[in-house]
């Protein structure tokens, strides 16, 4: 398959990039680096994505910026990131790209476990989150051509927890994160929220 992934450089990204490109012929985005740069948070960007890439079978995000900060201090600003980048960001990679992916192709999208188990500081991050999950329910419906939209809900990354200085033994690492992302191009999921930890080797 010809697999675009948007995302690739970064901490999941670059576990999925390694899982994918084993069988799958990747191509990577990313804002700075990849093969091609978008911004998530601007349409005419994503469509310019499109263009130059063409034709695929598959477009995987594991990009989407949102801020962690207390409800007090989130200004208008972070709910505008968390909206016009995480949320509809990603969502605009189905509404454009669904005029690129070839029958029965797919897209997986990120969201996370703090739509289901927030915690304090990630209100505007369990809102998008969230509402990807309901975006991906509701257009798997809707969609033409055999093509499939699924969501990756990864729980911690230990990588990410590592970076941030907190005990990593609860999450989950990039490379067990990938197995979810791998199920969802390969397998037959639509309308799916794949929990990371269900993907994972057994230990
Ligand atoms: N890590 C975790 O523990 C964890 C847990 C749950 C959910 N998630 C979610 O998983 C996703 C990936 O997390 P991560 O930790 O792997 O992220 P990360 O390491 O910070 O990587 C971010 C990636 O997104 C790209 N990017 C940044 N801004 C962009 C923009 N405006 N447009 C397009 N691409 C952009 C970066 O590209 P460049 O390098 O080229 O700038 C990079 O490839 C996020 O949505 C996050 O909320 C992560």
């Amino acid at each position: 398959m010809k697999i675009l992934l948007v995302g690739a450089s970064g901490i999941i990204g670059k576990a999925v990039a390694d899982r994918l490109s084993v069988i799958h012929e990747v191509i990577s985005v990313g804002y700075r680096g990849g093969d091609f740069q978008v911004n998530l948070g601007s349409k005419p960007s994503i469509e310019e994505l499109f263009k130059a890439v063409g034709t695929l079978d598959a477009v995987v995000c594991t990009a989407g910026a949102a801020d962690f900060a207390p409800f007090s201090d989130l200004d208008d600003a972070a709910y505008d990131l968390a909206l016009s980048n995480k949320l509809m960001g990603q969502i605009n990679l189905v509404r454009v790209g669904q005029n690129y992916v070839s029958d029965g192709g797919s897209f997986t999208l990120t969201a996370g476990i703090l739509s289901r188990e927030p915690m304090a500081g990630s209100v505007v991050i369990s809102m998008a989150n969230g509402a990807l999950e309901s975006f991906a329910r509701a257009a798997s419906l809707e969609l033409e051509r055999g093509l499939r939209v699924n969501t990756v809900s990864p729980i911690f990354v230990k990588e990410t927890m590592k970076m941030m200085g907190m005990d990593p033994t609860l999450g989950l690492s990039a490379a067990d994160t990938a197995r979810a992302y791998q199920a969802a191009v390969e397998g037959d999921f639509n309308g799916d929220t794949l929990d990371t930890p269900d993907f994972a080797r057994a230990s």
